[in-house]
């Protein structure tokens, strides 16, 4: 259950929390879907002991170093509760504070609802009035239609072309390499 000591912020729909030790059954589900995986791993799951090991400590780990206000959180519906997958808003590490990634990754059962743009819209608010950051950035695969359409959306745009990762040259379209999109805080007041 959602205990309201850890919610982070709500949407219309969309509740987000501060992931748990006993989440990681919830992240191996999400990261064994190939198509969830598609452009990330080219359809590999995640190994359930590296997400144990490593991954969920280090999103707990986030917590305490941005005081529960950046980081990576699991996104749940607020009508029955169900996990839909999760949001980050985070700095890079050794990255400025007051400039954040936003990143999505949703369980396929719950795309083609709106619910990265309304997680993500909530987010650029949350970042922009009350965190302090000053811009917001994105990345992924030139051919991840779907992840651009949510920066689109939410009024990114597009910044640079960055070159695939040496770890992803064996993605489908990785030939095309990723693109990088961002919104100052300035742009997003504009919108
Ligand atoms: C990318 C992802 C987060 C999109 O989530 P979603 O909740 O379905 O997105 P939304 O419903 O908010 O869609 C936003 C827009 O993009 C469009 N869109 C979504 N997925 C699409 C796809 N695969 N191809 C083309 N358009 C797509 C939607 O139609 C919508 O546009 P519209 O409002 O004009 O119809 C989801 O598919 C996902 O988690 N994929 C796997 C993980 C991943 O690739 N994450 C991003 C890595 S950087």
């Amino acid at each position: 259950m959602i205990r309201s000591v850890d919610t982070y912020l709500e949407t219309e729909r969309l509740a987000l929390r501060r992931f748990t030790a006993d989440d990681a059954d919830l992240l191996i589900e999400l990261d064994s879907d190939t198509a969830v995986m598609r452009y990330l791993t080219g359809g590999v799951a995640t190994a359930p002991e590296i997400i144990r090991e490593r991954h969920l400590p280090h999103i707990i780990a986030g917590y305490e170093k941005w005081d529960g206000d950046l980081g990576l959180f699991a996104a749940h519906e607020r009508d029955g509760g169900a996990f839909i997958g999760w949001f980050c808003l985070r700095p890079e590490p050794g990255g400025p504070r007051d400039e954040a990634e936003l990143g999505y990754r949703l369980r396929q059962a719950y795309w083609g609802r709106g619910y990265a743009t309304e997680g993500s819209q909530a987010l650029l608010h949350k970042g922009f009035t009350g965190l302090g950051l000053r811009m917001i950035w994105a990345a992924t695969m030139a051919v991840n239609r779907g992840s651009r359409n949510v920066m689109g959306k939410l009024g990114m745009t597009l910044a640079d072309t960055i070159p695939t990762p040496p770890d992803m040259e064996m993605v489908e379209g990785s030939e095309h390499g990723g693109v990088r999109y961002e919104i100052t805080k300035e742009q997003w007041e504009q919108r």
